[in-house]
Formats: structure tokens, sequence, C-alpha cells
């Protein structure tokens, strides 16, 4: 079978990794890819969001799978697209169509969502710039700090949490009167600050039957001992160490099941990951949002430890025989650390040569943002490259990650040395 992916990280990377290892295969492409994936398989210049582009490489390429990296095609449509196109109407599309994505895709819909089906989430309310005063008041109801979220897709900047009242109505303005983001913030919803440790879930779905993938936790922010900015994800680890069992049950029963039977209930079909962000309040999980996709860099820690073939498992889905027996777990541990460009979550500059890549084990890393020119790999993006480690315990893993990680080099190479440290 011929397969696409659709993106261009360290997700992308981890994905096509793990897809080249499957006896199913035969040609792998990669659209655009970066210089990791090139490894693997053929780079397609083609952007994800341009179906058209999609399409004409589906084509020409005799494409039999695609799967959906970014949330941005998933939300546009795109499974929709090859459902309705009768030259690719036979493509197995692993992502969601857009009533699905809509999950990601509209905050506001995911939570009227989880309220429909009961599903344990913070107490909120939506409103739109005609409701500024509502919204207002409704702030003032609430303790602080205050959490403001832009609706739609917002490249991960959209939430805004603040401890100020004052703050908390400007930034209310400037979101709903000012277009602070755009189309994405024309309606804004003010939650209830939940506070507690997070946690990723990750759930692979025909839209009835579902398979758990490992869990993982994400380090979001870019200063050491969780300060600073929000980035993309700075590194992560799996399994979760206070994912215990009684916790992990009432994750299923409250809202990996529930999320499932509610697409089902509402005749929404979904082939592909939900991704669960969570998070732990005492005893109790809590649904902080839905994605729609795997997580970056969840994704680069969560596939190596998958025994089974994934392609295969894929395979049944499009074929109609996607099962919910488990997926064969490794269960050690795996950890990563994002390498990124100096600057990064804020300006920074690309084209910086990357050496020491030689020194490293193929399985040591999985790139995100670079690119390769006559056999120099160059930096091409805020995260440069996920750095792997693993081992039996956490300490093990933790200790592989940092060695490894010494043998690169670029100008401006930044990463946290407290990955994992917190557990
Ligand atoms: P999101 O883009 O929805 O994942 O939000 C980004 C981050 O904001 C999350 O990973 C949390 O750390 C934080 N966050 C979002 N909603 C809440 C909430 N209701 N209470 C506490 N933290 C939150
Ligand atoms: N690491 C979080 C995300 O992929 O959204």
């Amino acid at each position: 079978m011929n397969v696409l992916i659709l993106g261009s990280g360290g997700r992308e990377h981890a994905l096509a990794w793990k897809i080249a290892q499957s006896p199913l295969l035969n040609n792998l492409f990669i659209g655009p890819g970066n210089a990791g994936t090139k490894q693997l398989g053929t780079n397609l210049a083609i952007s994800p969001t341009d179906f058209d582009e999609v399409k004409k490489a589906v084509i020409d390429k005799q494409i039999q799978m695609v799967v959906v990296g970014p949330e941005a095609s998933l939300v546009k449509g795109i499974h929709d697209y090859f459902a309705n196109d009768a030259a690719l109407k036979e493509v197995i599309v692993i992502g969601p169509g857009a009533m699905g994505a809509k999950l990601e895709g509209s905050k506001k819909y995911a939570k009227e969502f989880m309220k429909r089906h009961n599903i344990p989430t913070a107490a909120y309310q939506s409103f739109s710039p005609e409701e500024i005063q509502q919204a207002k008041d409704f702030l003032k109801e609430m303790n602080p700090p205050y959490v403001l979220k832009a609706d739609g897709l917002a490249a991960g900047k959209g939430v805004l949490i603040l401890d100020d009242i004052v703050k908390a109505e400007a930034e209310l303005e400037s979101m709903l009167l000012d277009a602070k983001f755009g189309e994405a913030s024309a309606t804004v919803v003010v939650e209830e600050f939940l506070s507690g440790v997070e946690l990723s879930c990750f759930v692979l779905t025909d839209g009835e039957k579902y398979k758990l993938l490992p869990f993982a936790k994400d380090y979001k922010r870019i200063g050491e001992g969780d300060t600073g900015l929000n980035t993309g994800g700075m590194g992560a680890i799996s399994p979760v160490p206070f994912n215990e069992p009684a916790f992990r049950q009432k994750i299923i029963d409250r809202i990996v099941e529930p999320t499932i039977k509610g697409l089902q209930r509402e005749g929404i079909p979904y082939i592909g990951f939900v991704f669960i962000g969570l998070i732990k309040v005492g005893s109790d999980p809590y649904v902080i949002e839905y994605n729609v996709r795997l997580g970056d860099p969840e994704t680069e820690v969560v596939l190596p430890r998958i025994k089974s073939d994934l392609l295969e498992t894929f395979v049944s889905i499009g074929e109609g025989r996607f099962d919910s027996d488990p997926l064969e777990i490794d269960p050690g541990y795996a950890i990563t650390i994002m390498a990124v460009s100096g600057g990064y979550p804020e300006a920074y500059e690309k084209g910086k040569p990357i050496t020491g890549l030689d020194d490293l084990d193929s399985e040591a890393l999985f790139h995100a943002g670079t690119r390769e020119e006559n056999s120099v790999v160059y930096t091409n993006g805020g995260r440069v490259m996920a750095i792997i480690g693993k081992g039996d315990t956490m300490e093990k893993a933790l200790e592989e990650g940092y060695s490894n990680i010494k043998c690169l080099q670029y100008e401006g190479m930044y990463y946290r040395k407290d990955i994992g440290f917190d557990l």
C-alpha cells in the first residue's frame, strides 16, 4: 500500500518511522515533510490545506491511504473532500470529517458536546461581541485566575489565563471587539480555572469501537519549572506515573466512553484520533480540551511504545474490521526533549546548520523544523528536533535522552533541562 502522511513536524516524522516498519507498506510519501522524513520516504512539496494539490499527489503517486497530522486540514474538511470526490472516495483517510473536527475547531461546540453527554469539564459560558457586558458580568462572578479561550483555531495561542480582573476584562474586549485572534475570537469561552496536573489521552476510533494509545504528559512552557510563554510543547514523557489504575478507569468510564458514544448518538462519523487534554483535580479527571489529531511532541513518545503494526490497524479501519482489542504496548518509558531555535516561541532565526547528527542513533531523534540541502541539515522552524530517550525506568530514559541531546549543536540551540524532573 502507498501511504501519504500530511504535515511536517516531529509528530509526522514519528508517524513515518512507525508506518515504515509495516510489511504492508510499499511507498511512503510525506507532504511536505522535513529532513528526517526524507530518510524514510519521499517528501512532496505540497501544502496539507491545499486539497487540490493533495488530490493531484494522491492520484499521481497512486496513494491508497492519507494519514492527516495537523488539525487545520481536518477542520477545513479534508476527509469530506475525499469522500465526496469520485476519484478519491476509495482512499482511506485517517482523520475525522469536518463535523467531528469541530470538537477541536470550536471550543464552544466542544463544551456544549461535553455538557450534552455529561462529560466532566470546567464550568463555562460563551459570548459573542454583542454580549460583552454579560461576559464581563460573568467574569465578576468567577474567582481568579480567569480563563479566556478563543473559540476557533489560534495555533495554540488562543487561551489566556489572567490573575487580575481588570486585565481579564481588557483581554476580553480585545478578543471580542478587536479580533485579537481574528475570526477565532469572534466567540469567547470564559471558564472556571481548574487546578491540577495535566495529561494527554489518545484514542483511535472508527466511530464505534476504540483503542487506547499510551498516555503521555507534555511540557508546554518555554522555561524550566513550567515558567514563561506557552509553546507547542517542549518535551513529553510516557507513561504518566500519576495515571494509576483507578484514575485511568475513571478516565475511560467518565470521558472516553461517553465521548465515543456521544459521537455515535449524534450521528457524527469519526475515523481517526481523539486527543483528550485532561487535568487531574484531586483524584478526578476533567477535560481541558479535545483535539482531533495526535499531539506533538506526545506522538514522539507514544508511538515508540506501541509494538503493534499501526498501519495494519489503520487498514482494519478502512476495511471495516477494526476491533476493540488492545494495542500491544511496551511497558518501558519513553521521553522526548525538544531542541528549539533561540528566541522561540517569539521571533527566531532559521537556516542554522545542525551538527552532531551522525553521532546519534536513528531512533534517538525525530526531526521537527528541519530541511536538508546538499547533505547538510538546517534548522527550519521554532521546534527543531525531538530527542528521544528510552529505558525500563523513567530515570534511565531521561539519562539517555539528556545524553543524546548533548551530541547535537546549532547556533542558538535551547532546550529545557528539567523534563520529567517534577515526576
Ligand atoms: P488549551 O489550548 O485548551 O489546551 O489550553 C492551553 C493550556 O491552558 C492548557 O494546557 C492548560 O494548561 C491551560 N488551561 C486551559 N483551560 C484551563 C482551565 N479551565 N483551568 C486551568 N488551566 C487551563
Ligand atoms: N502538545 C499539545 C498539542 O499537540 O496540542
